[in-house]
């Protein structure tokens, strides 16, 4: 499906995003290990946590999916059963990384497997530490899915300083952690998003700047209610059109400010948008609340770099984006892994980006440019990834004349009605 899509009109009112992805698969993950049902509000009924859903229906979790919130009927951290089929992720990463923990833990086999691009995905990320751990889990050559995953006999805690920062691997090995003997530690030098130590209550210590949190595998886990938040990764696309488009005033309503999600809005604010958090408060151990964005000026030479990278791993295209459109220089440093995400984002954003008339040096960590006052109208691809799609599509609401996105259904991974909202704040 290709979008075609105009310079909008200025963008007023109130905008609700879905459900935090993150979040949502978390929520189901923990239900579906607990005794008794949990019951999820606000879940982002969106693919990749509908993947999630789909591995837990596979072995013999009943979930109930309603309008109203969803039901997992968990049977406690022992309760799941062997799927007859492959268990398969589809297009997510945080179901393949997350899950291959829990299954580690298992008295059962398991193969988990996805979609082309997921099958393209390093996991030796999260296999070499829960080799570590004393699992059985093995990959392709290549270190990619589908992975097989055999009962281990020995499954231990281990200390483990992680290599690169990333909250799906400090996942992994914590929910690996609950099934090992003793306590297992995650050391990290970077903070990334923390919702699963969050959501499971766990022991988290600050040595300095090192964080270290704890599971212990004798742990057990009892049926909870979760608030799902509005996704800031979400909120961010509406923030950004409502300072680039002139005239625009904007309400995001209930949106998760968690601060190792919010990294985004004070490189925002540090180009000149005009952001105000109103009603904030606290629902289910997450911080909330709403975003008011009124259209701004940006101008500011912007790096992105070092400790901000993983708070902001999944908003740098959409910054990157409020970057060609603002006036100075735009550079990104210490983001490799934005090559490894749902397609190689450095070269996607930067393909595009030229597209637009903008001289871009392309690095193997990042990239950088002097941004442009007179963007050119063009065709983008999307990749297939759902962030690239949509920083595209609110570029174009920013740019004279009409732009297309193709490939552009891949929204659905994390915002299915992502272009009806985009048409609806244009009328
Ligand atoms: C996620 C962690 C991040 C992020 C992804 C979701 C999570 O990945 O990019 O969209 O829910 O844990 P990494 O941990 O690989 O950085």
């Amino acid at each position: 499906m290709n979008i075609d899509i105009s310079k909008a009109h200025p963008l007023r009112g109130e905008v609700t995003v879905p459900g935090d992805k993150s979040i949502s698969h978390r929520a189901v993950m923990i239900g579906g290990l607990s005794s008794g049902t949990t019951r999820i509000h606000g879940f982002l009924k969106a693919a990749d946590p509908l993947s999630t859903i789909a591995c837990y229906r596979a072995m013999g979790i009943a979930i109930d999916v309603a309008e109203s919130g969803i039901n997992v009927h968990g049977k406690g951290k022992r309760g799941l059963n062997t799927s007859v089929k492959p268990l398969d992720a589809g297009n997510s990463g945080t179901t393949m990384r997350l899950l291959s923990g829990i299954l580690c833990g298992q008295k059962f086999s398991s193969v988990i497997t996805g979609d082309r691009f997921l099958l393209k995905r390093p996991m030796n990320r999260i296999i070499d530490p829960l080799k570590k751990m004393g699992a059985d889990i093995s990959a392709t050559d290549n270190g990619t899915a589908p992975l097989s995953i055999r009962p281990s006999t020995n499954l231990h805690s281990i200390d483990y300083e992680l290599p690169i920062a990333s909250a799906q691997v400090k996942s992994a090995v914590l929910f690996a952690g609950l099934y090992a003997q003793g306590i297992t530690r995650v050391i990290e030098f970077s903070p990334s998003r923390d919702h699963t130590e969050r959501m499971l209550g766990l022991t988290v210590v600050m040595e300095g700047t090192k964080k270290i949190v704890s599971i212990n595998g004798e742990m057990d886990l009892s049926a909870q209610e979760f608030s799902v938040p509005g996704d800031p990764s979400s909120a961010a696309y509406f923030i950004v059109a409502a300072v680039l488009v002139p005239g625009s005033e904007l309400l995001i309503k209930n949106v998760g400010l968690n601060p190792t999600r919010t990294g985004y809005l004070d490189v925002l604010r540090h180009m000149g948008a005009n952001i105000t958090l109103l009603n904030q408060k606290t629902i289910g151990g997450e911080p909330i609340g709403d975003i008011l964005v009124k259209h701004s000026l940006l101008k500011s030479d912007v790096t992105l770099e070092g400790n901000i990278i993983p708070n902001i791993i999944d908003e740098i295209p959409i910054l990157a984006v409020a970057g060609a459109h603002s006036i100075g220089r735009f550079e990104v440093k210490d983001a490799k892994d934005l090559r490894t995400k749902e397609t190689d984002r450095i070269s996607a954003l930067c393909s595009n980006l030229k597209k637009m008339g903008i001289w871009i040096d392309e690095f193997e960590d990042g990239f950088a440019f002097e941004s442009k006052n007179e963007l050119l109208p063009n065709e983008f691809e999307s990749f297939h990834d759902h962030r690239i799609a949509m920083a595209f599509g609110i570029a174009a609401l920013a740019t004279d004349g009409t732009c297309a996105i193709h490939d552009a259904e891949c929204v659905d991974i994390s915002y299915p009605r992502f272009w009806e909202t985009v048409q609806s704040l244009q009328q």
